[in-house]
């Protein structure tokens, strides 16, 4: 396996591939790997030739009273575990490589980005939408895998690839969870073992909001009154989302009359996790 931190080198690399007919996946992270994105390079190699990683703490997505700085670095052992699993190339740019000085184009995100997340940390998409259009801009890839734990970020870049005519197929892969629900996170590390015990009350939710519209209810407000009793039941210690949503547009559905999502953000300690479900009709 490849690690390069030049995004010249890489560029050529890709290139190389390109020219050889090679189909390139690309998997952007921020690094701190676990299951979930282990499975989203797993897929890449099966359906790619080439399956390239990124590994960047990207400070333009984060809020002034965020984690960036605490945000979990662990280069090492993330090489060891992409090196495992068959990964190709690792590209690991410098901050100042992505943001050399003077820096100061962004991506407008799509309007998708407005609800949820984009309401709550606001600046947060338009960093996304800016760091892949730059990676894509590297590492010009066929296919971009992205976790579905974060349903909102591949909306909105799935709207920036139909928007910006990007040539790429973008997949979303399903969360992975552990054996308990608990959705796959770099953030989980924060959480104590009492944190990790209330942070199960996100899964626990969807999972009654399941069983909820199994038995017939339609109603978008119960299910989410729904939704918020059992993250209070945890307890969580706020809630900042707990929405029945279309699973497109992420506008709030009242009547179910297809598959919707539930999508969820609740603090445990202080630690901010989210989680969601896509619900079929009973
Ligand atoms: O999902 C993430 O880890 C990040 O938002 C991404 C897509 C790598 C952009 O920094």
């Amino acid at each position: 396996m490849r690690v390069i931190a030049s995004s010249a080198e890489t560029y050529a690399f890709v290139d190389r591939m390109r020219t050889d007919g090679k189909r390139i996946g690309l998997i952007p992270t921020m690094g701190a790997l676990h299951e979930g994105h282990l499975s989203l390079v797993r897929l890449a190699k099966k359906n790619c030739d080439v399956a390239i990683a990124t590994i960047f703490v990207n400070p333009t997505q984060f809020g002034p009273n965020e984690d960036f700085q605490k945000y979990p670095r662990t280069l090492e052992q993330d090489l060891d575990v992409l090196r495992n699993c068959g990964c190709d190339l690792v590209f690991t740019p410098t901050n100042d490589q992505m943001y050399p000085a003077g820096h100061s184009t962004y991506v407008e995100p799509p309007n998708v980005a407005s609800h949820w997340e984009g309401k709550i940390r606001p600046g947060h998409f338009r960093g996304v939408t800016t760091i892949v259009l730059k990676l894509l801009q590297i590492i010009p890839a066929h296919v971009g895998y992205f976790g579905r734990k974060d349903y909102q970020q591949v909306a909105v870049i799935r709207g920036m690839v139909r928007d910006l005519n990007l040539p790429i197929v973008i997949e979303a892969c399903e969360t992975v969870r552990e054996p308990d629900g608990l959705a796959m996170s770099s953030r989980n590390r924060y959480l104590s073992a009492e944190d990790r015990r209330r942070a199960l009350g996100l899964s626990r939710a969807l999972g009654s909001a399941q069983r909820l519209i199994e038995n017939g209810c339609t109603s978008g407000s119960q299910i989410e009154q729904c939704m918020r009793d059992a993250l209070l039941a945890a307890p969580v210690d706020s809630i900042d989302y707990a929405a029945i949503v279309h699973p497109e547009t992420l506008e709030p559905v009242e009547s179910i009359l297809s598959p919707v999502v539930g999508m969820i953000a609740a603090r445990v300690g202080t630690t901010r996790l989210i989680d969601n479900a896509t619900f079929t009709l009973g």
